[in-house]
Protein backbone atom coordinates (compact mmCIF):
# COMPACT_ATOMS: atom_id res chain seq x y z
CA UNK A 1 0.00 0.00 0.00
CA UNK A 2 1.01 3.47 -1.06
CA UNK A 3 0.83 6.06 2.30
CA UNK A 4 1.77 9.65 2.55
CA UNK A 5 4.68 10.02 4.90
CA UNK A 6 4.66 14.07 4.76
CA UNK A 7 3.66 17.41 3.68
CA UNK A 8 5.70 19.84 2.77
CA UNK A 9 5.13 23.63 1.69
CA UNK A 10 7.78 25.85 -0.27
CA UNK A 11 7.26 29.17 -1.73
CA UNK A 12 7.27 29.87 -5.78
CA UNK A 13 8.78 32.44 -7.48
CA UNK A 14 10.45 33.03 -10.94
CA UNK A 15 13.10 34.68 -9.38
CA UNK A 16 13.69 31.68 -6.78
CA UNK A 17 15.01 29.43 -9.83
CA UNK A 18 17.31 32.49 -11.20
CA UNK A 19 19.00 32.61 -7.90
CA UNK A 20 18.98 28.21 -7.58
CA UNK A 21 20.48 28.64 -11.29
CA UNK A 22 23.44 31.05 -10.55
CA UNK A 23 24.40 29.63 -7.66
CA UNK A 24 23.08 32.65 -5.56
CA UNK A 25 22.10 31.06 -2.49
CA UNK A 26 24.95 32.27 -0.01
CA UNK A 27 24.14 36.31 -0.91
CA UNK A 28 22.76 38.30 1.41
CA UNK A 29 19.52 38.85 -0.20
CA UNK A 30 18.90 35.02 -0.85
CA UNK A 31 20.80 33.17 2.54
CA UNK A 32 17.72 33.83 5.10
CA UNK A 33 15.65 31.91 2.30
CA UNK A 34 17.80 29.35 1.32
CA UNK A 35 18.90 28.44 4.40
CA UNK A 36 15.09 27.43 5.00
CA UNK A 37 16.28 24.55 2.12
CA UNK A 38 18.61 22.55 3.56
CA UNK A 39 16.72 20.84 6.18
CA UNK A 40 14.19 20.25 3.53
CA UNK A 41 17.19 18.80 1.32
CA UNK A 42 18.19 16.88 4.00
CA UNK A 43 14.72 15.81 5.02
CA UNK A 44 14.19 14.62 1.73
CA UNK A 45 17.49 12.74 1.19
CA UNK A 46 16.80 11.01 4.54
CA UNK A 47 12.94 10.08 3.96
CA UNK A 48 13.84 8.79 0.17
CA UNK A 49 9.80 9.25 -0.71
CA UNK A 50 9.34 7.87 -3.99
CA UNK A 51 6.63 10.05 -5.72
CA UNK A 52 5.57 13.86 -4.75
CA UNK A 53 1.95 14.70 -5.15
CA UNK A 54 3.29 18.08 -6.07
CA UNK A 55 -0.03 20.98 -5.23
CA UNK A 56 0.56 23.55 -7.88
CA UNK A 57 -0.40 26.00 -10.36
CA UNK A 58 -0.05 27.06 -13.81
CA UNK A 59 0.91 30.67 -14.40
CA UNK A 60 -1.08 31.37 -18.13
CA UNK A 61 1.93 29.32 -18.96
CA UNK A 62 0.50 25.95 -20.83
CA UNK A 63 -2.90 27.19 -19.92
CA UNK A 64 -3.93 30.28 -21.47
CA UNK A 65 -7.61 32.47 -20.50
CA UNK A 66 -9.47 29.89 -23.54
CA UNK A 67 -8.67 26.88 -21.32
CA UNK A 68 -8.60 27.03 -17.27
CA UNK A 69 -9.21 23.88 -15.48
CA UNK A 70 -10.38 24.15 -11.81
CA UNK A 71 -8.05 21.26 -10.74
CA UNK A 72 -6.03 19.11 -13.58
CA UNK A 73 -3.58 16.38 -12.97
CA UNK A 74 -0.27 15.68 -15.22
CA UNK A 75 -0.15 11.93 -16.32
CA UNK A 76 2.76 11.76 -18.25
CA UNK A 77 6.07 10.00 -17.80
CA UNK A 78 8.20 12.92 -18.42
CA UNK A 79 7.01 16.42 -17.36
CA UNK A 80 8.75 19.06 -19.67
CA UNK A 81 10.30 22.44 -18.77
CA UNK A 82 7.96 24.93 -19.98
CA UNK A 83 9.57 28.36 -21.48
CA UNK A 84 8.24 31.54 -19.82
CA UNK A 85 9.77 33.61 -21.92
CA UNK A 86 12.99 34.12 -21.14
CA UNK A 87 14.01 30.52 -21.98
CA UNK A 88 14.05 27.37 -20.67
CA UNK A 89 15.75 26.80 -17.88
CA UNK A 90 18.81 23.99 -18.42
CA UNK A 91 16.94 21.20 -16.02
CA UNK A 92 15.90 17.85 -17.06
CA UNK A 93 12.42 17.05 -17.85
CA UNK A 94 10.59 16.04 -14.35
CA UNK A 95 9.85 12.18 -14.26
CA UNK A 96 6.35 11.51 -13.54
CA UNK A 97 4.49 8.63 -12.32
CA UNK A 98 1.92 7.10 -14.85
CA UNK A 99 0.39 4.46 -12.76
CA UNK A 100 -0.03 6.70 -9.64
CA UNK A 101 -1.51 9.51 -11.61
CA UNK A 102 -3.57 7.68 -13.48
CA UNK A 103 -5.35 6.07 -9.92
CA UNK A 104 -5.57 9.12 -8.70
CA UNK A 105 -7.39 10.81 -11.63
CA UNK A 106 -9.88 7.09 -11.50
CA UNK A 107 -10.32 7.15 -8.12
CA UNK A 108 -11.01 10.91 -7.27
CA UNK A 109 -13.69 10.84 -10.07
CA UNK A 110 -15.78 8.11 -7.31
CA UNK A 111 -14.85 10.91 -4.32
CA UNK A 112 -16.52 13.21 -6.39
CA UNK A 113 -13.70 15.40 -8.02
CA UNK A 114 -13.46 15.17 -11.57
CA UNK A 115 -9.93 16.40 -12.47
CA UNK A 116 -8.66 17.55 -16.42
CA UNK A 117 -6.22 14.56 -17.59
CA UNK A 118 -3.20 15.87 -18.74
CA UNK A 119 -1.30 14.38 -21.05
CA UNK A 120 1.36 16.95 -21.98
CA UNK A 121 1.70 19.55 -19.10
CA UNK A 122 5.10 21.69 -19.51
CA UNK A 123 6.11 22.68 -16.12
CA UNK A 124 6.35 26.69 -15.21
CA UNK A 125 7.65 28.12 -11.98
CA UNK A 126 5.29 27.05 -9.49
CA UNK A 127 6.17 23.66 -9.83
CA UNK A 128 10.33 24.22 -10.77
CA UNK A 129 11.47 26.73 -8.11
CA UNK A 130 10.62 24.77 -5.30
CA UNK A 131 11.38 21.68 -7.03
CA UNK A 132 14.56 22.81 -7.47
CA UNK A 133 15.56 24.12 -4.89
CA UNK A 134 14.75 21.14 -2.78
CA UNK A 135 16.51 18.51 -4.04
CA UNK A 136 19.66 17.77 -6.62
CA UNK A 137 18.63 18.03 -10.08
CA UNK A 138 21.36 18.65 -12.37
CA UNK A 139 21.74 14.75 -14.29
CA UNK A 140 18.34 13.79 -13.11
CA UNK A 141 15.92 14.45 -10.47
CA UNK A 142 16.08 11.73 -7.51
CA UNK A 143 11.94 11.75 -7.16
CA UNK A 144 8.93 11.21 -9.14
CA UNK A 145 6.32 13.86 -9.32
CA UNK A 146 2.55 14.09 -9.81
CA UNK A 147 1.41 17.11 -10.27
CA UNK A 148 -1.84 18.41 -9.74
CA UNK A 149 -2.39 21.90 -10.69
CA UNK A 150 -5.15 24.21 -9.16
CA UNK A 151 -6.36 27.55 -10.69
CA UNK A 152 -5.70 30.11 -8.15
CA UNK A 153 -5.66 32.79 -11.17
CA UNK A 154 -8.33 33.11 -12.98
CA UNK A 155 -11.53 33.53 -10.94
CA UNK A 156 -13.85 31.07 -10.37
CA UNK A 157 -11.16 29.44 -8.17
CA UNK A 158 -11.74 26.37 -5.78
CA UNK A 159 -13.03 27.43 -2.39
CA UNK A 160 -10.33 26.59 0.79
CA UNK A 161 -12.65 24.00 1.70
CA UNK A 162 -12.80 22.50 -1.45
CA UNK A 163 -8.98 22.57 -1.92
CA UNK A 164 -8.83 21.16 1.73
CA UNK A 165 -11.82 18.24 0.98
CA UNK A 166 -9.38 17.40 -2.90
CA UNK A 167 -6.57 17.02 -0.41
CA UNK A 168 -8.28 14.41 1.73
CA UNK A 169 -9.59 12.50 -0.94
CA UNK A 170 -6.47 12.39 -2.49
CA UNK A 171 -5.11 10.96 0.70
CA UNK A 172 -8.11 8.11 0.57
CA UNK A 173 -6.88 7.41 -3.12
CA UNK A 174 -2.69 6.95 -1.77
CA UNK A 175 -3.76 4.60 0.20
CA UNK A 176 -5.94 2.07 -2.39
CA UNK A 177 -3.02 2.11 -4.55
CA UNK A 178 -1.23 -1.26 -4.28
CA UNK A 179 2.54 -0.62 -4.57
CA UNK A 180 4.29 0.11 -1.60
CA UNK A 181 5.20 3.77 -2.30
CA UNK A 182 6.63 6.22 0.12
CA UNK A 183 4.28 9.56 -0.78
CA UNK A 184 5.04 13.28 0.24
CA UNK A 185 2.83 16.02 -0.51
CA UNK A 186 4.02 19.23 -1.21
CA UNK A 187 1.99 22.27 -1.19
CA UNK A 188 3.45 25.75 -3.08
CA UNK A 189 2.71 29.35 -3.43
CA UNK A 190 2.01 31.52 -0.98
CA UNK A 191 2.17 33.04 1.28
CA UNK A 192 1.05 36.86 1.47
CA UNK A 193 1.66 38.73 -1.55
CA UNK A 194 -0.41 40.69 -4.57
CA UNK A 195 1.28 41.60 -7.92
CA UNK A 196 -0.76 44.08 -8.99
CA UNK A 197 -3.06 47.00 -8.07
CA UNK A 198 -3.49 49.67 -5.72
CA UNK A 199 -1.87 47.04 -3.02
CA UNK A 200 0.76 46.16 -5.43
CA UNK A 201 3.76 44.81 -2.87
CA UNK A 202 1.18 44.08 -0.04
CA UNK A 203 3.04 41.33 2.82
CA UNK A 204 1.69 40.67 6.13
CA UNK A 205 3.68 38.92 8.20
CA UNK A 206 1.39 38.61 10.80
CA UNK A 207 -1.38 37.13 8.89
CA UNK A 208 1.62 34.58 7.46
CA UNK A 209 2.81 33.35 10.89
CA UNK A 210 -1.08 32.89 11.69
CA UNK A 211 -1.65 30.99 8.99
CA UNK A 212 1.68 28.51 9.48
CA UNK A 213 -0.04 28.12 13.07
CA UNK A 214 -3.31 27.27 12.25
CA UNK A 215 -2.34 25.17 9.00
CA UNK A 216 -0.47 22.84 11.65
CA UNK A 217 -3.11 22.58 14.52
CA UNK A 218 -6.86 23.87 13.10
CA UNK A 219 -6.14 23.68 9.29
CA UNK A 220 -10.78 23.00 9.31
CA UNK A 221 -10.68 26.42 10.69
CA UNK A 222 -8.26 28.31 7.53
CA UNK A 223 -10.53 25.75 4.89
CA UNK A 224 -13.98 27.77 6.53
CA UNK A 225 -12.27 31.18 5.29
CA UNK A 226 -13.88 32.86 1.90
CA UNK A 227 -11.64 34.07 -0.82
CA UNK A 228 -12.48 37.49 0.24
CA UNK A 229 -11.02 36.86 3.46
CA UNK A 230 -7.89 35.40 2.52
CA UNK A 231 -7.94 37.87 -0.10
CA UNK A 232 -7.91 41.26 2.68
CA UNK A 233 -5.64 39.33 4.78
CA UNK A 234 -2.89 37.86 2.15
CA UNK A 235 -3.44 39.87 -1.00
CA UNK A 236 -5.01 38.65 -4.24
CA UNK A 237 -2.47 36.98 -4.78
CA UNK A 238 -1.70 35.16 -1.36
CA UNK A 239 -5.10 33.02 -2.10
CA UNK A 240 -2.37 30.86 -3.53
CA UNK A 241 -2.12 29.52 0.11
CA UNK A 242 -5.07 27.31 -0.88
CA UNK A 243 -2.66 24.79 -2.14
CA UNK A 244 -1.15 24.58 0.69
CA UNK A 245 -4.60 23.82 2.27
CA UNK A 246 -4.33 20.80 -0.31
CA UNK A 247 -1.46 19.72 1.19
CA UNK A 248 -2.47 19.90 4.78
CA UNK A 249 -5.81 18.64 3.94
CA UNK A 250 -3.61 15.03 2.42
CA UNK A 251 -2.07 14.29 5.99
CA UNK A 252 -3.31 13.20 9.08
CA UNK A 253 -5.35 15.45 11.56
CA UNK A 254 -2.20 15.83 14.05
CA UNK A 255 1.23 16.43 12.37
CA UNK A 256 4.58 16.87 13.73
CA UNK A 257 6.22 19.96 12.90
CA UNK A 258 10.10 19.84 11.93
CA UNK A 259 10.68 22.57 10.22
CA UNK A 260 9.54 25.91 10.01
CA UNK A 261 11.27 29.17 8.10
CA UNK A 262 9.42 32.36 7.17
CA UNK A 263 11.44 35.50 5.29
CA UNK A 264 10.09 38.13 3.73
CA UNK A 265 12.58 40.20 2.04
CA UNK A 266 11.15 40.25 -2.13
CA UNK A 267 7.17 40.56 -2.68
CA UNK A 268 6.37 37.29 -1.27
CA UNK A 269 6.10 36.15 2.06
CA UNK A 270 8.26 32.96 1.63
CA UNK A 271 7.30 30.39 3.83
CA UNK A 272 8.61 26.44 4.40
CA UNK A 273 7.39 23.61 6.78
CA UNK A 274 7.73 20.23 7.20
CA UNK A 275 5.07 18.30 8.36
CA UNK A 276 5.65 14.29 9.62
CA UNK A 277 2.32 12.33 9.28
CA UNK A 278 2.00 10.82 12.49
CA UNK A 279 -0.41 7.99 10.88
CA UNK A 280 2.64 7.83 8.57
CA UNK A 281 5.75 8.20 9.73
CA UNK A 282 8.79 8.34 7.64
CA UNK A 283 11.59 6.07 9.14
CA UNK A 284 10.12 3.05 10.33
C1 LIG B 1 6.11 35.99 -8.15
C2 LIG B 1 5.43 35.07 -8.95
C3 LIG B 1 4.58 34.17 -8.39
O1 LIG B 1 3.93 33.24 -9.12
C4 LIG B 1 4.35 34.15 -7.05
O2 LIG B 1 3.47 33.26 -6.56
C5 LIG B 1 5.03 35.05 -6.23
C6 LIG B 1 5.90 35.96 -6.79
C7 LIG B 1 7.03 36.96 -8.76
O3 LIG B 1 7.03 37.09 -9.99
O4 LIG B 1 7.76 37.60 -8.00
FE1 LIG C 1 2.45 32.08 -8.09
Amino acid sequence: MARIIAGLGSPHAPAVGAAVDRRDEDSAYWKPLFDGYKPMRAWLERAQPDVIILFTNDHFTSFFLDIIPTFAIAVAGQHEIADEGWGKRALPEVPGHTELAWHLSRQLVDLGFDLSVCHRLPLDHGSLSPLSALMPHVQQWPVKVVPILVNVLHFPIPTAARCFQLGRAIRECVESFEDDLKVAVLGTGGLSHQLAGEAFGHINPQWDEEFLERLENDPESLAALTHRELIERGGTEGVEVIMWLCMRGALSRRVRRVHRNYYHATLTGYAQVIFEDLENLPHT
